[in-house]
């Protein structure tokens, strides 16, 4: 570990997602998030830069099997995973973002390899060619089928049942956001998108400015909840735009939950601005999350984690 970075100069929140998330699945939601946490704080503190820690810790919530991204997410119509994520970088306002990529191991990496090269969206078949190229691990489709969500699925009534997952309240999204030790801003998001969706459904998640939005004048950050809804909210750069307008990322982060209301939306969303403060906000019945705010230094400090009702 690189001792040139002061542990109270970075910060990083992350999130596995605002839904009615089942009571026995808590303790799960809890500690992969703080795995996730862990894991981008690590980067932070090798020196690594905000993009990578976002991407470390969205990947680590992309494998561990209990969020709806990576290898836990819902199935779609027809019983396949299908993948949305995107990623930006606060200092150079590049973007990447991938959708509706199947057979994708880690969704955020491929978005990666999107912001890298000269585009800034990839989709369907085009997605998997591109993770291909780019070097990612990409895998036969049945393999991202996780055999809790074939059970949820096929309870449902499977692709011809018309699944109803409206006790539910949509899904659980993850995403992280960063401030590294050079002061830039990240963030990343990444899901499996809403339980039995149409084939080619594409929610907020990689959409910048409604899924995730960095900019170092601004904020960073990552949402959850209905996508169709919070597109049109363009929801992720709005709560970024209290920021800039002076308000601390925890007051962005509450006063956003009222943009909702609006449309009636249910969502929540992490919110880190560049002093290192951190907002956690949702109005579902509960939010899985872990948060590191700046300033917190020593061996073992405390973490935020989440979910709460
Ligand atoms: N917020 C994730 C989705 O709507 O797909």
């Amino acid at each position: 570990m690189s001792s040139s970075v002061d542990p109270t100069s970075i910060a990083i929140a992350v999130h596995g997602g605002a839904f009615a998330i089942p009571p026995g699945e808590y303790e799960a939601h809890r500690l992969g998030c703080r795995k996730a946490l862990e894991r981008g704080r690590e980067v932070l503190l090798d020196g690594g830069s905000a993009l990578d820690a976002v991407e470390a810790a969205v990947r680590a919530l992309e494998d561990d099997g209990s969020f709806d991204a990576g290898r836990g997410s819902f199935l779609d119509e027809t019983g396949t995973v299908s993948l949305d994520a995107g990623i930006m970088d606060g200092a150079t306002l590049k973007t990447g973002s991938i959708a509706a990529g199947i057979g994708i191991r880690n969704a955020v990496t491929v978005a990666r390899r999107v912001l890298e090269s000269p585009h800034a969206v990839i989709v369907g078949e085009g997605a998997r060619l591109f993770a291909e190229r780019t070097g990612c691990d990409v895998c036969d489709p049945a393999e991202m089928v996780h055999p809790r969500e074939l059970a949820r699925w096929q309870a449902a009534g499977g692709g011809g049942g018309g699944p109803n997952w409206a006790s539910q309240l949509f899904g659980d999204t993850v995403g992280a956001v960063a401030l590294d030790a050079q002061g830039n801003l990240a963030a990343a998001t990444s899901t499996g998108g809403s339980p039995g969706k149409p084939r080619g459904r594409v929610g907020d998640s990689p959409f910048v400015g409604a899924g995730l939005f960095a900019d170092n004048r601004s904020a960073a950050t990552s949402t959850t909840g209905h996508g169709e809804r919070i597109i049109p909210l363009v929801w992720a750069k709005a709560v970024a735009d209290l920021v800039e307008r002076g308000h601390a990322a925890p007051q962005a982060a509450t006063m956003g939950l009222t943009m909702l209301d609006r449309l009636d939306a249910k969502g929540g969303i992490i919110v880190l601005d560049r002093q290192g403060n951190v907002g956690v906000a949702w109005n579902t019945p509960a939010m899985a999350f872990a948060a590191w705010p700046a300033g917190v230094g020593g061996a073992r400090p405390e973490i935020k984690d989440g979910p709460r009702a």
